[in-house]
């Protein structure tokens, strides 16, 4: 057994419970076995005989080691963007009304169809590459660009793909509720019996981690999307929905009867589905870009989330339309300044309660037993990640036990 040593650094280990906040270790070391993690703790701690067997050394230089940071909610591969819709909200129309002129979602739909697997590559792993320059080392991928069989397999496809040739680890969602597709304007139901029949077949060619929908007036409605959560459960396949994004449709109290790994957005979430999402132990992962970028005013009530012990993630919510953000330290900021999470919080968010936003409970915090992602910053303190706009001060990034 060949282990691996690093020392020189401070780790915050993000472990719930611990004595210092963001389970912060100072003169830190770890051990790695392969790809996990063998031993966490202070240098002086180190048990000779374990230092002894390290064959492999690294010196951090007094880096800050953070788990690798994962990205619980992205819409990455999509073909074309927005820009055009950015300027014309710019000149007064809402994104509610381009989105009923058909503009929106649709328009992102034309441009994946269009696009070639070959094309959907490069242009994601553009934006992925984007995400991994800043540490991250887990990222959930959505279809729902696709909204028609072969788009949908072949957006998650490409989502694989990037996967296998990148240091990442993805998990892919299925997300053919996402909009109603121009073959069935004004059948929506019809449509949902198309995503019952594209679930079952992509769920059999491994294409499929979790099933998620949208929602909202301008997507499903709470019964249609139950028809979806019923066949993911058939599947045995968690759900997750983006719920009360731009009205409350009581959508959380729905996900939560499924036990949804989590529920997204949540601007306009209720008391009553804060303690729905609680009991049923759904994580609120919160998207401060799409907030940001559609200029909304009304809050997630993080009050309610923290008062009802829901953990709460952060993420990019990467897609064209609302939120064409590749940065999650950006986000880790924007989480802080707009929704007044604490920098402890918003770390938290992007590890520990991002795993399990995923249903991933062996990563998010640095601990023996996790995997070995973990990320070294050039930073003093961890409250720096989420302080600095626009600045990355990574130095490395270890996927699985190895430098990436
Ligand atoms: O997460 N809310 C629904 N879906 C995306 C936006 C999709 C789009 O506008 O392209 C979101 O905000
Ligand atoms: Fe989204």
């Amino acid at each position: 057994m060949s282990l691996t040593l690093w020392t020189n650094c401070r780790a915050a280990t993000m472990q719930p419970d611990a004595a210092q906040p963001y389970g912060l270790i100072e003169q830190a070391a770890l051990v790695v076995d392969g790809a996990t993690l063998h031993w966490v703790g202070a240098e002086p701690e180190l048990p000779a005989e374990l230092r002894r067997r390290c064959t492999e050394r690294h010196d951090a230089q007094g880096a800050l080691v953070t788990p690798g940071l994962i990205d619980c909610h992205t819409h990455l591969v999509y073909g074309g963007d927005r820009a055009e819709e950015f300027e014309l909200r710019l000149n007064g129309a809402s994104y509610e009304e381009i989105a009923r002129r058909g503009g929106g979602i649709a328009s992102t739909v034309r441009a994946t169809r269009q696009a070639s697997a070959e094309e959907l590559l490069r242009q994601s792993g553009a934006r992925l590459r984007g995400l991994l320059a800043e540490g991250v080392t887990t990222l959930e991928i959505k279809s729902g660009y696709g909204l028609a069989l072969a788009h949908e397999r072949k957006a998650l496809q490409v989502a694989r793909a990037l996967g296998q040739g990148h240091p990442v680890e993805v998990r892919t969602t299925f997300l053919g509720a996402h909009a109603l597709p121009p073959e069935f304007a004004g059948a929506p139901d019809a449509y949902v019996d198309e995503v019952l029949r594209m679930l079952g077949l992509l769920h059999g060619e491994g294409l499929v981690d979790a099933v998620d929908a949208f929602c909202e007036r301008i997507a499903f409605s709470p019964g249609q999307v139950e028809r979806v959560f019923e066949a993911a459960r058939q599947l045995g396949l968690p759900v997750k929905l983006h719920a009360e994004q731009l009205s409350d449709s009581a959508g959380a109290q729905l996900a939560a009867r499924f036990g949804a790994l989590s529920c997204d957005h949540l601007e306009w979430l209720s008391e009553a589905g804060a303690a729905a999402m609680a009991a049923a132990g759904s994580v609120a992962v919160l998207l401060p870009g799409a907030f940001y970028f559609l200029r909304e005013t009304k809050l997630p009530p993080v009050e309610a989330l923290r008062r009802h012990r829901v953990p709460i993630a952060v993420s990019t919510d990467c897609n064209p339309g609302t939120s064409p953000c590749t940065s999650l330290l950006l986000m880790l900021n924007m989480a802080c300044t707009l929704f007044r999470l604490t920098p402890e919080e918003a770390l938290a968010g992007v590890t520990r309660h991002a795993a399990r936003a995923l249903g991933l409970r062996d990563r998010g915090v640095l601990a023996a037993g996790m995997r070995a992602d973990f990320v070294l910053w050039d930073v003093q303190r961890p409250a720096q990640l989420s302080y600095a706009l626009g600045a990355n001060p990574r130095l490395a990034t270890v996927y699985r036990g190895a430098l990436a």
